[in-house]
């Protein structure tokens, strides 16, 4: 179901502080992301940055793997907050498309201001996912 706006912001809220909690002494780029599943359970997460740059892990994934490893696949929609409306990387998207195109995806800066509302497929065209490999 679509979340009403007012659910909306309160996402964005959750976003904005678990962005307080990123581990990000490097880039200085702090990302927050909150993933709701069709359950309703919402899932936080932020980026995780290392010494070793690669080893590194975005918000939106560190909220996905969260929710995979609670039991979670059915996802609703995922709100990420950045300073300035910062957009989901190819790696993130990747693993959003694995468990749904139609997943809502909304983006807003460090006030709260939505920059961008839409979902995984169109953020992913063409995705390569699951039934490439025939799997349902
Ligand atoms: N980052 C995210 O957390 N999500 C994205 O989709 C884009 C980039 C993080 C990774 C790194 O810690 C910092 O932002 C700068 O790239």
């Amino acid at each position: 179901m679509k979340p009403t706006k007012q659910e909306q912001q309160s996402l964005i809220e959750l976003a904005n502080e678990a962005r307080r909690r990123a581990y990000a002494p490097y880039s200085n780029y702090r990302v927050g992301a909150a993933l709701r599943t069709k359950s309703g359970r919402i899932f936080t997460g932020v980026n995780v940055e290392n010494a070793a740059y690669p080893t590194s892990i975005c918000a939106e994934r560190t909220a996905v793997f969260k929710a995979i490893s609670e039991g979670e696949n059915d996802f609703e929609i995922i709100v990420v907050v950045t300073d300035n409306g910062g957009s989901p990387c190819g790696s993130c998207r990747q693993v959003l498309a694995e468990f749904g195109l139609e997943t809502l995806v909304v983006l807003a800066d460090g006030s709260g201001k939505v920059t961008l509302e839409t979902t995984v497929g169109d953020l992913l065209p063409e995705a390569f996912q699951p039934k490439h490999l025939g799997k349902p």
